[in-house]
């Protein structure tokens, strides 16, 4: 069969036909909402290179993440910026370090009805900004790892239902599984950064989390944007190592990495949809270059279709509204 009898506009014809063949739908409950605790806070702090954005003191994170519910988004990523920072990040696990204190509020007031997830890295940190110990100007993996362990317990004490290594240490996702397992904690998931690429999209989270390197960058541990085949092999180690839900990132220009991941794991895809994508769609939108709903539910959509089951978005309390808008 062909035209003239096959017509392909004929299901496009009204919104509704449209809409009743659409085979990828965006969902708020698709979503993860990031949150940046900040100790040093009285009042939320705009960031300036995410317009719309802000630090938020730990008074306030609860009706944050109540609003956030209301918006049908029902996880949240905590990032926490200390007061105190240190050689050895050593805030980052502590008991009463920001973010574990903002999880035990969270999960005080909404139970299972919200998800927690704690980022587990140590730049916000350090008071050299990289994601592990340095020692002779280089970052050390296997000794980061031991504190890798630590923050991820610590927050899993607090009541993280998922813990979240970003650090790119080799054998991160095992150490964190096991130190997990011997503290009680085997039911806390991991959701791996597997594919973490180094990125000039994380501009913005850098200013907004205070954890720009002091020195160098980060290109010792995360990927390098040209290896796709590279991106497979981590996500294969951090399967075997444990991950219960691998992660890509950044989203926008790596959809062929989630497409990839996609195909050839059997667990939850997820994409961050990073700082630096915010801020462009925002830049672009604040200008009246873009129109900003219809970009966002278009950029979602196309990151779900590559294959992510989860994604973390700065604009995840905007997309119930704007989904009844469009
Ligand atoms: C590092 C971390 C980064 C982001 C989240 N956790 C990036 C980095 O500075 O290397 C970036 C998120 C974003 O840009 O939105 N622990």
């Amino acid at each position: 069969m062909s035209f003239p009898s096959v017509r392909m506009r004929r299901l496009r014809r009204t919104p509704l036909l449209r809409e009743m063949v659409k085979e990828v739908k965006l969902h708020p409950s698709d979503l993860v909402y990031p949150i940046f605790v900040d100790e040093n806070a009285k009042a939320p702090v705009p960031i300036k290179s995410m317009p719309g954005y802000s630090r938020l003191p730990l008074n306030q994170v609860v009706a944050e993440a109540k609003k956030t519910l209301e918006q049908g988004v029902k996880a949240v990523i905590l990032f926490g910026i200390p007061t105190k920072k240190d050689e050895a990040g050593s805030e980052a696990f502590a008991e009463n370090g920001v973010v574990q204190k903002a999880i035990r509020n969270l999960k005080k007031q909404f139970g299972d009805e919200l998800a927690v997830i704690g980022d587990v890295c140590l730049c916000e940190y350090t008071n050299h900004g990289h994601c592990g110990i340095v020692k002779n100007g280089e970052v050390q993996n296997d000794p980061t790892l031991e504190t890798l362990q630590k923050v991820a317990v610590s927050q899993a004490k607090a009541g993280a239902d998922i813990v979240a290594p970003s650090a790119m240490m080799d054998g991160q996702v095992q150490l964190i599984r096991e130190g997990l397992d011997d503290a009680g904690f085997d039911q806390t998931a991991i959701l791996a950064y597997s594919a973490k690429y180094a990125s000039s999209f994380y501009g913005p989270f850098r200013e907004a989390a205070e954890s720009t390197p002091q020195f160098g960058n980060r290109k010792s541990y995360q990927l390098d944007y040209g290896n796709p085949r590279e991106s497979v092999r981590e996500m294969e180690l951090d399967v075997n190592e444990g991950a219960d839900i691998i992660m890509v990132k950044p989203a926008l220009a790596y959809l062929d990495i989630i497409s990839l991941a996609k195909s050839k794991f059997n667990v939850p895809i997820a994409a961050y949809n990073v700082s630096g994508e915010y801020s462009m769609l925002k830049a672009a939108a604040q200008n009246g270059w873009i129109d900003e709903k219809a970009a966002v539910l278009e950029m979602l959509t196309g990151i779900k279709r590559a294959g992510a089951d989860l994604i973390i978005t700065y604009f995840a309390k905007d997309v119930k509204s704007w989904l009844n808008q469009i």
